[in-house]
């Protein structure tokens, strides 16, 4: 029961609808969810064909311009990512002042935020050469901040961008070539790591890109609103999910693995519990995630071409996916996989940490933040966000002097 209570005060009639659960913020083209049915298409196009037909750069051009790019548009777009993927060389020195033991995503906030300060000339949101530049610098950009949050964390020296490569295979090769061996990514991580970025890269108006629109709507420059976005990203119930879900694979494992997932389920029931089946739910789908079925095959690819078919967490997660959606429990409170309940799986046995899976959530949904902000820039309708409040504090009253106190 959705608890909407029109109040009436001196300003006016306002909802009191905590969560946003039935309150739209904007008008959108970009992204449509329909929960029910479990679709998701990115500017009308379905995710299942995108995934299949089109790589993740494709997939940016289509979310930022709104229509798939001609091979021109998309060698020219590609051309221009390439140009900007190499980070202001004062910056490699910033990654020194974080511990090394920090979590990637505190280093990766500092680190985009960092970026209004090193490029400077392109900061006027009023100016739509700043806003082009800015974007595509962020797309750029990201992969490389991510890697070298990694590399930084493991204490190897950074690696530049290699620009003969693809968006994806850049990116493996940043995070696991070394100056002294030669590496070559291959190809079937590649692919999986751009569905992985294709899957991920906007879900309209979620808890990281309303916080991205709601900094936007101040008039603050893209980089403090991507940063302030990927703050948001790091929480357990938004991109930490699939990081959360894959520690809780891993202490079902150690406790007995598939025989202890009678155990794991009561407890995940138990109503004086605070446990939940991570990976599973979500505030829009109330139907299987259309994006957790096409990680499942990809999960199977990846594993094959690994030679990780028998891998044990994969099997536990399998078998814990069957037992939710038969449990009455998950049935009637509509609770499926999502997303991440398989990304970390991938991730995992692709040899990224655990700690950096919200960060290449970070990286994927970057274009998601960048069209909806611009959208919103765009938008003459748009406001400044300033949701209202119910006010349950002390009436007035009047301040004694500390000595009456
Ligand atoms: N495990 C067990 N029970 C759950 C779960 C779960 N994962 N998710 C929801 N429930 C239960 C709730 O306890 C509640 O039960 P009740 O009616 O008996 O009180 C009921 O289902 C409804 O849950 P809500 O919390 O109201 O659902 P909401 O839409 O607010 O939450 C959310 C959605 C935050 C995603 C939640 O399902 C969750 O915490 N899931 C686990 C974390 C996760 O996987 N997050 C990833 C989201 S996808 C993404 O960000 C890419």
């Amino acid at each position: 029961v959705i608890d909407i209570r029109t109040l009436y005060g001196k300003t006016g009639a306002f909802t009191f609808d905590p969560g946003f659960m039935s309150t739209a913020a904007c008008k959108s083209s970009i992204t449509y969810i329909d929960g029910d049915k479990g679709e998701l298409m990115y500017r009308g196009y379905p995710i299942e064909q995108l995934a299949v037909n089109c790589d993740y750069l494709e997939t940016c051009y289509l979310l930022k311009h709104g229509e798939l790019p001609s091979k021109a548009q998309y060698d020219d777009f590609t051309k221009t990512v390439r140009e900007h993927t190499m980070v202001h060389e004062q910056l490699t020195r910033l990654y020194q002042g974080f511990r090394r033991d920090a979590h990637p995503m505190a280093i990766l906030v500092g680190m985009v935020g960092s970026l209004s300060a090193y490029y400077q000339d392109s900061l006027d949101i009023s100016n739509p050469e700043h806003r082009t530049i800015a974007a595509m610098r962020l797309i750029a950009k990201m992969p490389t901040i991510t890697a070298m949050a990694y590399k930084y964390t493991i204490g190897e020296p950074f690696m530049y961008p290699r620009n003969d490569l693809d968006y994806s295979s850049n990116f493996l090769h940043m995070m696991f070539a070394t100056p002294c061996e030669k590496y070559e990514p291959n190809p079937v991580l590649a692919r999986a790591l751009d569905r992985i970025l294709i899957l991920h890269a906007d879900h309209e108006q979620n808890a990281s890109t309303s916080t991205v629109r709601l900094s936007g709507s101040s008039g603050a420059n893209p980089f403090a609103c991507i940063a302030a976005g990927i703050a948001c990203l790091w929480g357990p119930a938004h991109g930490g999910a699939n990081e959360a879900c894959l520690v809780m694979l891993d202490d079902i494992m150690k406790q007995g693995g598939v025989e202890k997932i009678g155990e794991f389920i009561a407890q995940v029931k138990d109503k004086n519990s605070s446990v939940k089946l991570m990976g599973f739910g979500h505030r829009v789908y109330k139907n299987y995630d259309p994006r957790a079925k096409l990680m499942r095959e990809t999960c199977h690819e990846v594993l094959n071409e690994l030679g990780l078919q028998d891998d044990p967490m994969f099997k536990l997660a399998m078998a814990l996916e069957k037992i939710a959606l038969e449990d009455e429990y998950f049935v009637s409170r509509k609770l499926y996989p999502n997303v991440d309940f398989y990304s970390g799986i991938v991730q995992k046995a692709m040899g990224i940490p655990v700690s950096l899976f919200t960060g290449i959530f970070a990286m994927a949904r970057t274009i998601g933040w960048i069209a909806q902000w611009n959208e919103m820039i765009g938008d003459p309708e748009q406001k400044i966000g300033r949701p209202r409040q119910l006010y349950t504090g002390a009436p007035r009253r009047d301040v004694k002097p500390m000595a009456f106190r």
